[in-house]
């Protein structure tokens, strides 16, 4: 692709993402978070820049709005054939939020939990690939919807998979059908959070593009 041509691509992507996002946030309200730059005026591409793994958060309450927000998220997603098979707790209570941290050391605390389940029923199986579930690809586009509007509201987040699902499971009663993909705490950045050294240790374009 030559440099005009990328450019005009890219900025038809982010017209697209910039309209997605709009219209999130026009059903969703104004954000009110801690951010002292409204995510209202980012463009995906600030905000994808500006998000990263909150490991440290406030004791301020996510309010209620912002989860619905966030599910309406989870709800937009693309899944492979439209067969939805997310399956999602969210954990706020006291009682559940101590139950996250006994099993994860990557609950952080945060004062809400996502936990996002596919069921192994429901999702798509790629009968060209050894009926490769598609169920792990459906989670996560579902997970990065949800990280991505917490971020628009002016919520941290932190994806986990440093836990048993096992464990997981059976802390929380998740039925055999559904498999806990990851988690994602969920809560405003507590004062002093910043990236992990990791967060900038991006690769260039070059090192995973291959153009053909
Ligand atoms: C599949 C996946 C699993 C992850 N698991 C954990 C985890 O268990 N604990 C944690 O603290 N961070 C976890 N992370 C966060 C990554 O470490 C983080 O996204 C990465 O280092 C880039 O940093 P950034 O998110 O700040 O940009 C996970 C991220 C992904 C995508």
């Amino acid at each position: 692709m030559n440099a005009n041509l990328k450019s005009i691509y890219c900025m038809k992507s982010l017209n697209i993402a910039l309209a997605a996002v709009a219209a999130l946030l026009a059903s969703c309200g104004t954000p009110k978070g801690n951010n002292t730059q409204s995510p209202m005026n980012m463009s995906f591409l600030e905000l994808a820049e500006a998000r990263y793994s909150v490991r440290q958060y406030a004791k301020t309450p996510v309010e209620q709005e912002k989860i619905d927000c966030i599910l309406e998220a989870a709800k937009l997603a693309p899944t492979a054939k439209n067969l939805q098979p997310q399956f999602i707790y969210v954990l706020k209570s006291a009682e559940a939020i101590a139950k996250v941290n006994e099993v994860s050391s990557c609950a952080y605390n945060a004062p809400v939990v996502f936990i996002v389940c596919y069921d192994k029923d429901t999702a798509w199986k790629n009968p060209l690939n050894g009926d490769r579930s598609s169920g792990e690809m459906d989670a996560s586009i579902v997970g990065t919807h949800m990280m991505l509007e917490a971020a628009s509201q002016g919520l941290g987040t932190c994806w986990v998979g440093w836990f048993d699902p096992a464990a997981v499971s059976k802390a929380f009663d998740i039925p055999d059908n559904l498999y806990p993909a990851f988690m994602l705490d969920c809560g405003y950045p507590a004062d002093g959070s910043k990236p992990s050294p990791r967060h900038y240790a991006s690769k260039e374009i070059g090192d995973f593009v291959k153009e053909l």
